[in-house]
């Protein structure tokens, strides 16, 4: 099959699928022709879908998606801005969880909304790491206190400008404020040498905080974990991440204790306009 094929009873010959293809490697071979894939379509195709998408009429089969296998889109859930707004605000990074672990069918549902948050040509580089169990994500992050401790040696300056002799206070007197208790921990993993990876694991990630949100569950990204396991051998030892793979984010997710009941002040955007 060719990269795609075009129904032509179907087809609108409206051109959509040639307007939004990212790579421009759909064209109209004349007037009243169907789209059709111009030269080295083939190897440029990011697989993104969007000419599927568009077509308002199903006529676009990509050798990959046939219109079929992708959900309708239902125009009456579009959000309203009034609702997007106090959803996105009223989000807040959760340091209190109840012990209640969370379904694993549930984590991974909110890993399957995650998938489709976007990526760099449409690689889709993440990959995830669930720590399931709580005594776990307890042992993992003593593993980081003990990179804290090398590091208030081996680095004091820059360990004390990152409060890590503060954490590693609190956590000798019982306080985990490295995972906060969390039952579970999710980590977005990739290969190192993908340049999409930062900017796709990080979207990937606020799309699954995003989406806890309206399960009722809690969140906060481990920025101290996420560091220590990028550079403590025990801890990346534990994880056995691929080879060649790097963590760039790490998660807690669990029920929360408690409710918020206001929205917190954030500082004024600072733009500046080119007009
Ligand atoms: C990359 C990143 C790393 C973070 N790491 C931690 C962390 O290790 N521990 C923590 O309690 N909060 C962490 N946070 C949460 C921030 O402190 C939080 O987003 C900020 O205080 C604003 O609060 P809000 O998320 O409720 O708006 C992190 C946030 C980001 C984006």
């Amino acid at each position: 099959m060719s990269l795609f094929v075009v129904d032509p009873q179907k087809c609108g010959r409206e051109g959509m699928c040639v307007a939004v293809c990212p790579l421009g490697i759909i064209k109209l071979k004349g007037q009243n022709s169907v789209p059709v894939p111009s030269d080295k379509a083939e190897d440029l195709c990011v697989n993104c879908g969007h000419c599927v998408a568009v077509c308002p009429g199903g006529a676009l089969t990509h050798k990959n998606m046939r219109p079929e296998q992708c959900f309708p889109i239902q125009k009456e859930r579009v959000i309203k801005p009034e609702q997007i707004r106090h959803f996105l605000c009223a989000r807040r990074s959760i340091r209190v969880y109840k012990e209640q672990p969370v379904k694993r069918e549930l984590l991974a549902g909110l890993i399957d909304i995650a998938r489709f948050a976007p990526s760099g040509h449409n690689r889709q580089p993440v990959k995830w790491l669930v720590i399931y169990n709580s005594d776990e994500v307890q042992r993992l992050a003593g593993l980081v206190a003990d990179w804290m401790r090398f590091m208030l040696k081996e680095e004091p300056k820059m360990s004390k400008e990152m409060h890590m002799d503060h954490v590693i206070g609190k956590w000798e007197a019982g306080s985990d404020i490295i995972c906060r208790n969390a039952p579970h921990l999710i980590i977005a993993h990739a290969p190192a040498t993908e340049r999409t990876a930062p900017a796709a694991c990080t979207i990937a990630m606020t799309y699954l905080e995003l989406a806890a949100v309206s399960f009722g569950l809690g969140t906060c990204w481990a920025g101290f974990f996420n560091a220590a396991a990028t550079l403590w051998p025990p801890l990346q030892q534990s994880l056995g991440l691929p080879d060649g793979h790097v963590g760039f984010g790490a998660m807690m997710v669990g029920y929360p204790k408690f409710q918020y009941h206001r929205i917190p002040l954030r500082n004024e955007p600072q733009i500046t306009w080119h007009i």
